[in-house]
C-alpha cells in the first residue's frame, strides 16, 4: 500500500492499472490547479512552505516534511489500507460483507452524501484565501498554508470517488465541485457555514476548532460506511484532520493566552482597556464562539431526520465511533428530544433512535467541543479572573432542525425575537467587534515574532524551533 509519487497524480490505489480511469482524472487536475491559482491563497503562490505531504497510509509515520511551493504540492489519492473481511457494523445489514462498488439502489444517497462533504473542502478553502496576507506569524501562516493543501486534497479525495464509482454523474458532480464558490451569489457552496467569510484570524482559529471539528465528526459517520472505499478514504482523511483541529485548539488557547497576560499587566478586566492594549477580551472571544459553534450545529441536520434513519438501516452511514455502542441494529430504542411547544413552552417528545442518530452526532460532537473550552477555562481560573467561557445551548441560533429560526438565549431560554434582536449584540460579534479585531490583524513576518493579540506556540513543527522560517517569503 506504498504510494507512488512517480505518477502525475500519487496515489496509492494503482491507479495506473485503470486507464480510463487515470485519464478521466488527469483531465480534472488542471482543472483543479486552475481553480487553486484563482480560489486558493491568494499571492503566496512563488513561496517556499514548509509543508508535509502524505507518504504511507499507516498511523505511525505517514508524512515527510519539507519546503515546497504550493502548487508543486503533490495532491494525491490515499485510502487507508483494507482491512480484510471487513463487515458492515450497523443497522438492517449488520454483519454482512461491506461493498467494494455502490450498491444500485444506494447510488443517490451515496452520491448526495460524498458531494456534500466534497463541497465543503475546496469551500474553506475559498473562505481563508486572504487570510495570509494578516498572518500573526510564520508559524501560523505555515499552519494555514497546511491546512489549505490537505483541503484541496480531501477534494482529491471525493473527487476520485466520484470518477470511479459514479460513471457520468459522478465526473459532473466533480466539475460542479469547482465552479460553487463560497459566498457567490449565483453559486454558493452547498452549506451555510460554508458561505460565511473568514476576514480574521480570530474566525480562523474557531472555524478549524469548531467548523472542522464538525468534518470530524462527519468522517467519522462515514467511515462506518458498508461501501468500503468510502470508510477508507475518510479514515485516512481524519489523520489529516487532526491537525486542523490541534491549529484551533491551540490558536484559540494561545489568543486567550496572550489576553490574560494583557489583563495582569494592566491590573484589569476592562474590555476597553484590553483593547487599548492590542488584545482581545474575552467577551469578544465568547461572542465568536456564539457564532461559529452555532453555525456549526446545524451541519449536523434536522434532530428528528428520516434520512438519517434511512441512512443508518441500510448501512450508508453510522454512528461515530459505532463500535462503542452496545446496539448497533437502534431499533426499540427511543431518544427524548426538547422540541419546543406553542409560543414560549418547552415539550419532551420522544422519537425512534434511528430518526434521532443526526443528534446522537450532534450530542457527541458538543462533548468534544467541550475539551477544549474546559481547557481555556483552566488557563483564565489560573490567571485569577472570574470570567468563564461556555458553549451556547444547542437550540442558540440555529437555521435547521426543530429550533430553526426560534429566539431563545445563550442557555437556551425561549424568549421574544425582540429579546433576541436587542440581545445579540451581547452574544454575537457586532460590527464594532469584527472592525476592532481586523484592526489588531497585523502582519508578522520575523521568524519567531508573533503579533501582539496572540501568545507564541508551546513548540514549533516538526520538532523545529518555534524560530524557524516556515515560510520563504521571495
Ligand atoms: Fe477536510
Ligand atoms: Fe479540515
Amino acid at each position: 500500500m506504498s504510494i507512488d509519487y512517480s505518477e502525475r497524480i500519487p496515489n496509492n490505489v494503482e491507479l495506473a492499472t485503470n486507464r480510463t480511469l487515470q485519464r478521466a482524472l488527469e483531465h480534472w487536475q488542471p482543472h483543479f490547479l486552475d481553480w487553486w491559482g484563482e480560489m486558493g491563497p491568494s499571492d503566496f503562490r512563488l513561496d517556499d512552505v514548509y509543508l508535509r505531504t502524505a507518504v504511507g497510509v499507516d498511523a505511525k509515520g505517514w508524512a515527510s516534511y519539507g519546503m515546497v511551493k504550493m502548487p508543486d504540492y503533490r495532491w494525491g489519492i490515499f485510502l487507508a489500507e483494507e482491512e480484510k473481511e471487513r463487515k458492515i457494523g450497523f443497522g438492517d445489514l449488520e454483519g454482512e460483507p461491506v461493498w467494494q462498488q455502490v450498491p444500485g439502489e444506494l447510488r443517490s444517497a451515496f452520491l448526495r452524501l460524498i458531494v456534500t462533504q466534497g463541497d465543503t473542502e475546496p469551500a474553506s478553502v475559498e473562505q481563508q484565501r486572504l487570510l495570509g496576507h494578516s498572518a500573526p506569524s510564520l508559524y501560523d501562516l505555515r499552519n494555514l498554508f497546511q491546512i489549505n493543501v490537505e483541503e484541496g486534497r480531501h477534494l482529491w479525495a471525493m473527487v476520485y470517488l466520484l470518477h470511479a464509482y459514479f460513471g457520468r454523474n459522478g465526473r459532473e458532480e466533480a466539475e460542479g465541485l469547482l465552479m460553487r464558490h463560497s459566498g457567490d451569489v449565483d453559486k454558493p457552496r452547498i452549506l451555510g457555514t460554508f458561505n460565511e467569510p473568514i476576514n480574521d484570524w480570530l474566525s480562523f482559529f474557531m472555524f478549524t476548532y469548531f467548523t472542522d471539528r464538525d468534518g470530524k465528526f462527519q468522517l467519522k459517520s462515514l467511515a462506518e460506511s458498508g461501501f468500503d472505499p468510502l470508510a477508507r478514504t475518510c479514515r485516512f482523511m481524519l489523520t489529516e484532520e487532526a491537525h486542523h483541529m490541534f491549529v484551533g485548539d491551540t490558536g484559540v488557547g494561545r489568543v486567550i493566552r496572550r489576553t490574560l497576560e494583557v489583563m495582569r499587566e494592566i491590573d484589569s478586566d476592562s474590555p476597553l482597556a484590553i483593547r487599548n492594549a492590542g488584545a482581545i477580551d474575552l467577551p469578544t472571544i465568547q461572542r465568536y464562539m456564539n457564532f461559529w459553534f452555532s453555525s456549526a450545529l446545524d451541519l449536523f441536520g434536522a434532530e428528528a431526520s428520516s434520512n438519517a434513519a434511512t441512512y443508518f438501516a441500510q448501512g450508508i452511514k453510522g454512528r461515530p465511533d459505532e463500535a462503542s455502542f452496545a446496539n448497533h441494529q437502534a431499533l426499540d430504542e427511543f431518544y427524548e428530544l426538547d422540541i419546543p411547544k406553542g409560543e414560549d413552552g418547552i415539550e419532551t417528545s420522544s422519537i425512534a433512535m434511528r430518526n434521532a442518530m443526526n443528534q446522537v452526532t450532534r450530542e457527541a460532537y458538543v462533548r468534544d467541543c467541550q475539551i477544549g473550552v474546559t481547557r481555556w477555562n483552566r488557563l483564565i481560573e489560573r490567571a485569577g479572573f472570574d470570567l468563564r467561557l461556555s458553549l451556547p445551548s444547542i437550540r442558540f441560533r440555529r437555521t435547521i432542525g426543530a429550533w430553526a429560526h426560534v429566539p431563545t438565549d445563550p442557555e437556551g431560554r425561549r424568549i421574544s425575537a425582540a429579546a433576541f434582536d436587542a440581545g445579540a449584540k451581547h452574544w454575537l460579534p457586532s460590527d464594532d467587534d469584527r472592525s476592532f479585531v481586523g484592526s489588531v490583524m497585523q502582519r508578522v513576518i520575523e521568524p519567531g515574532k508573533m503579533a501582539g493579540w496572540i501568545a507564541p506556540p508551546e513548540r514549533g513543527v516538526n520538532s523545529l524551533p518555534v524560530e524557524y522560517s516556515y515560510v520563504l517569503l521571495h
